[in-house]
């Protein structure tokens, strides 16, 4: 009946003139297409021998906290496959101990540094590899960014397609290659926290906020990184909380079906985010794959999947071909990553650091050594003061204030965000407090740390060594004459301060999850940047447990500031014109959040209304200088776009459905309470069901070509994973020289950006980047690449993309807004 009663809500917003996302069906069946071959034929050939009841459990979770890790799936006894075990979180192995407290995304995106991306994604791979973890739970695209309040921008990483689809690539090759399954998530406008799954404190509203976004804005903005996470092979894509279009992300066979499986061909799996599906039978045929964690509510013991998928395989309303799909791309995900050579036992439990304790957490059962406290951390504190230290931003820079030289004799430092938290490194679950130095978040996109050097600690050590003296005043209710006395005996005085956001089920100081001032994104400094006693500014967001030891790194001059803002400063809140919602706007119906602004977000809407930020998007000052000269732009030869044709195969149908008496309960196991089955009660399925409406009307439930299995057309803007290939035929190379001006070794960020030429267009839009390290008066040559998607549209009436005929033009400099060379690009594609 939940099914019905979505489609008669998507029916209900059309009606009223409501964004509405159309119905697309039946799901795609994976096809095994590019590098997916091997796998996608293991994948079948391992399905092929499961009963329905296993590969049902495949599918669903156990029920939240009915296993180890954050989401657990059934298992498979009968060939010794033990339950799949998904664990947060994009920084690193979440709830547990002995792990590195990772750099957060912004950060990774601030360097613009693809190297450092990809060696994070191997290093926190290495992690959750040797946990147990068979997928980790990121890297993030969603949020994006559209506005600076969304409580989880940090997760991911820049507010443009470009950067982010970059750094997910990059990060989602690292994982993978290092045997672990990555998740992209989430999907898909999922860009802010209230509202997000409906009601909360002090607002009662009957659905989750509506993401309304048009077609064009999609493709051109929010989907592009998706689509080079599944170029990248992503093997799970986690559907989001919110809905798109009044239909929910989970339940929504237009972002599913249509674009995800089949525009973009994605050969992996659908993971739902915790509680994000709203029906069993829709969310199947919209394309979920994989239902976590698996119970309708935490602990409720009832599920829309698990028994009732089961069921609504033998009553005819699921497909069995769509359940094989199920099992084929989890497996095949499963396959691509070589999860069968580098699984371990799960050592860790997410609910305890306790050694021993219940493997079945909320049951109370299962006693055993469930915490072996592994320690996976290898070197990788390596990498994070590597990322920290390239990732800080140096904002201005008075006469060489900095670096400071090591001979200042008494340094001092001010504010609370240079100490240690009184409470304990990780006294704050989740980092859900504000207390001490910020170096993450908080919320699920956490880690706990191993320890955190502070900047306090970092400074005093460097300052000893260097035979200085220092103090620290580091509680915020100080009175200001003891710091005033300080600062005007010091020789150099540093001070810090943060704002911090995170996931919308935790309120940190009031704020429910999105940013009011924050150092995880833009902060408004305009009031006293331009202090004359304030000399210069580094930002250094979230930095992960090495945060002293990399401001050390860069504010001593081990390190050459080389790290570029990933978003843009504005002088006054309004600049940015967007904001979330905070307030019910339809009444107790879904909040609607009305992306109007289109593609206009961050220093694409500064650009168009011509507004002067503080600081721009791409911007960030060195201890050296650099310059830009001889821009060569040659267009390359490429074949006309061809929109791909043709159809696929017939759904595969890997079994053989037996009757009801075959999947009732084994006697022979025990149940454990409130654990997720995929076995009947009773072989009449209504009894089975427990629901009162079971039956109700049938045909309700089964929206139009929901269960055909024929052959399907492929999507002419698709025919291989990541989008059709000519998308990425290189249309032209770009060459500059970069040289370092200054009198130091420093590290320079070349930016490419386009404009596109039409009246609708940004204008321009980053299209590639590349960081150099070059020696005082060095010079080298820097060279991108242009594809067919990067100087396309996305056109609404052929529904694939487009090269318009306006003049396009190149870009190249330090940032968005100090572009010294532009060339106009000549293309030499039939279009
Ligand atoms: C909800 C969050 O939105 C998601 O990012 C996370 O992976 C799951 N919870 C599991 O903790």
């Amino acid at each position: 009946m939940r099914n019905s009663l979505l489609i008669s809500l998507a029916a209900a917003a059309l009606a009223e003139g409501k964004a509405y996302s159309p119905p697309a069906y039946p799901a795609p069946w994976a096809s095994g297409a590019g590098e997916w071959a091997q796998a996608h034929d293991r994948a079948v050939e391992f399905v092929s021998q499961l009963t329905l009841a296993e590969k049902i459990n495949l599918t669903t979770g156990v029920g939240w906290e009915g296993g180890q890790c954050v989401g657990n799936t059934g298992s498979i006894p009968r060939l010794g496959f033990r339950s799949l075990c998904m664990q947060d979180s994009p920084l690193g192995v979440r709830d547990t101990d002995y792990n590195t407290a990772f750099p957060a995304g912004v950060n990774v995106a601030a360097t613009w540094d693809l190297d450092l991306a990809y060696r994070r994604g191997v290093a926190m791979a290495e992690e959750h590899r040797g946990k147990g973890v068979d997928v980790q739970l990121g890297p993030v695209a969603g949020p994006l960014g559209r506005a600076p309040e969304g409580g989880r921008n940090w997760e991911g990483f820049a507010p443009d397609p470009v950067l982010t689809g970059q750094m997910m690539a990059s990060t989602i090759e690292g994982m993978q290659d290092t045997g672990v399954i990555a998740c992209a998530k989430h999907y898909i406008g999922n860009e802010q926290e209230h509202f997000r799954q409906g009601s909360q404190e002090n607002y009662t509203v009957a659905d989750a906020i509506s993401s309304n976004i048009d077609d064009v804005t999609l493709h051109e903005l929010y989907l592009w990184p998706f689509a080079d996470a599944v170029r990248a092979g992503v093997g799970s894509v986690m559907c989001s909380y919110n809905q798109l279009n009044n239909s929910y992300s989970c339940g929504n066979s237009y972002s599913l079906n249509h674009i995800l499986k089949g525009e973009l061909d994605f050969q992996g799996f659908v993971m739902t985010d915790w509680g994000a599906q709203h029906s069993g039978v829709g969310d199947a045929l919209a394309g979920a794959d994989m239902d976590m964690p698996g119970d309708v509510a935490f602990d409720s013991g009832t599920a829309f999947w698990g028994t009732n998928l089961t069921i609504a395989v033998l009553n005819g309303t699921v497909p069995e071909w769509r359940i094989d799909d199920m099992a084929v791309r989890i497996m095949s995900a499963f396959y691509k990553v070589g999860r069968d050579r580098t699984q371990v036992p799960i050592n860790f439990a997410s609910w305890t650091l306790d050694t021993y304790g219940n493997e079945y957490y909320y049951a109370g059962e299962g006693y055993k050594e469930i915490n072996q406290h592994v320690d996976v951390r290898g070197d990788h504190a390596k990498v994070v003061r590597e990322i920290g230290s390239a990732s800080i931003v140096l904002l201005k820079n008075v006469d060489g204030a900095l670096p400071l030289t090591g001979s200042e004799r008494f340094v001092a430092v001010f504010g609370e965000d240079a100490g240690s938290n009184p409470d304990g490194v990780n006294g704050c679950s989740d980092r859900n407090c504000d207390n001490g130095t910020l170096a993450m978040g908080w919320g699920s996109g956490t880690a706990n740390f191993p320890y955190l050097v502070t900047p306090e600690q970092a400074i005093q050590a460097e300052v000893l060594k260097n035979g200085g003296i220092f103090t620290a005043i580091t509680d915020s209710g100080a009175t200001n004459t003891t710091a005033t006395t300080v600062a005007a005996q010091a020789s150099a005085c540093l001070v810090f301060a943060n704002a911090d956001s995170g996931e919308g089920y935790i309120t940190v100081d009031g704020n429910v999850g999105d940013l009011v001032l924050h150092t995880v994104g833009p902060v408004l400094v305009e009031d006293w940047v331009n202090h004359p006693n304030i000399t210069a500014v580094l930002w250094a967001g979230l930095p992960g447990e090495q945060s002293g030891n990399s401001l050390v790194d860069v504010l001593y001059g081990s390190v050459n500031p080389g790290g570029k803002t990933p978003f843009t400063w504005g002088k006054q809140r309004s600049d940015w014109g967007t904001d979330i919602i905070y307030e019910p706007n339809n009444g107790d119906g879904a909040p609607q959040q009305d992306f109007t602004e289109g593609i206009f977000i961050d220093y694409r809407h500064f650009d168009k209304y011509n507004i002067t930020p503080t600081y721009e998007f791409g911007y960030g000052l060195s201890y050296s200088t650099f310059s830009f000269s001889n821009l060569q732009v040659t267009p390359l030869a490429a074949s006309p776009y061809k929109p791909a044709t043709g159809h696929s195969g017939p759904a595969p149908v890997l079994g053989k459905v037996l009757n009801a008496t075959a999947y009732l309960f084994p006697n022979y196991i025990k149940r454990i309470e409130a654990f997720i089955y995929p076995w009947l009660n009773s072989t009449d399925l209504r009894t089975s069901s427990g629901d009162p409406n079971y039956g109700w009307s049938t045909s309700k439930y089964v929206p139009d070509g929901a269960q055909d299995g024929s052959p399907q057309p492929v999507n002419p803007a698709g025919g291989a994973p990541g989008g059709n290939p000519a998308l990425y035929d290189p249309v032209a190379e770009i060459r500059v020289t970069v040289k370092n001006t200054g009198k130091v070794a420093g590290v320079e960020v070349p930016q490419l950006y386009v404009s596109l030429g039409g009246p609708s267009d940004a204008p321009k839009v980053l299209r590639g980047f590349g960081r150099l390290s070059l020696g005082a008066g060095e010079e080298a040559q820097w060279t991108a690449t242009l594809t067919r998607r990067d100087v396309s549209n996305w056109d609404t009436v052929s529904q694939n993309w487009v090269v318009s005929n306006y003049t396009k033009t190149v870009y190249v400099g330090n940032s968005s807004r100090n572009l010294p060379l532009q060339q106009t690009l000549a293309l030499k594609i039939g279009h």
